[in-house]
């Protein structure tokens, strides 16, 4: 297990932490904080979902299915759905912005999700036509794409259940 002071130089500043935290906001939606928790996590399975199937199509899995039209129908999905789970995540992360900066694996979580879009901006803007053109064969720079968006969207999920569900620091045996 690495030591968690090494994200320490990463870390958001504790001002800038403090700075966003607006009490009456936290306490407006105490008691709704659980519903913003679900709808995040529901919302985050459901983009999870929809940017692995493109993922695997892109690598070459299902090579038999026209990428356009596979594209086509998950893409809107894929936007609905990571809308929804930036909301709902800005949502939980001003409710106690100081608490959730103090987790470990935060900033690694925003970093692997930065990436993430990186990837995809990239592939869009080079890679995606390229891929069409191919239709079943996939290219390599798509299988690349496809491979480091699974890696960049895996990660942010492993970092984010590191964060809320810490290693125990007593094993029972
Ligand atoms: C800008 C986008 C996002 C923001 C601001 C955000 C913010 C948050 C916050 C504040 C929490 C509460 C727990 C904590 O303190 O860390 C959380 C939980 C979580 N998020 Fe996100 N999130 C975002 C996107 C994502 C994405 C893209 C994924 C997955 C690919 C994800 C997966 C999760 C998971 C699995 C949890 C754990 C829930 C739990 O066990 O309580 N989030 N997120």
């Amino acid at each position: 297990m690495a030591d968690i002071s090494l994200f320490d130089a990463i870390r958001i500043p504790f001002p800038v932490l403090a700075a966003v935290d607006w009490r009456p906001y936290h306490f407006a939606i105490q008691r709704f904080h659980f519903v913003v928790r679900i709808a995040h996590i529901m919302s985050m399975a459901a983009f999870f979902g929809g940017i692995g199937m493109l993922d695997f199509r892109l690598m070459g899995w299902r090579g038999t299915v026209p990428l356009r039209a596979f594209a086509e129908h998950v893409l809107p999905w894929v936007w609905a759905t990571f809308t929804v789970t930036v909301i709902t995540g800005l949502a939980l992360f001003l409710y106690d912005p100081v608490a959730v900066g103090a987790h470990a694996y935060w900033t690694p979580k925003l970093i692997s999700i930065g990436l993430g879009l990186v990837n995809a901006a990239m592939f869009h803007r080079g890679g995606y036509v390229v891929a069409l053109a191919a239709e079943r064969r996939m290219p390599v720079s798509a299988r690349v794409a496809g491979a480091l968006s699974l890696l960049c969207w895996s990660a942010a999920l492993v970092f984010a259940c590191m964060d809320t569900e810490g290693v125990p620091k007593v094993f029972l045996r």
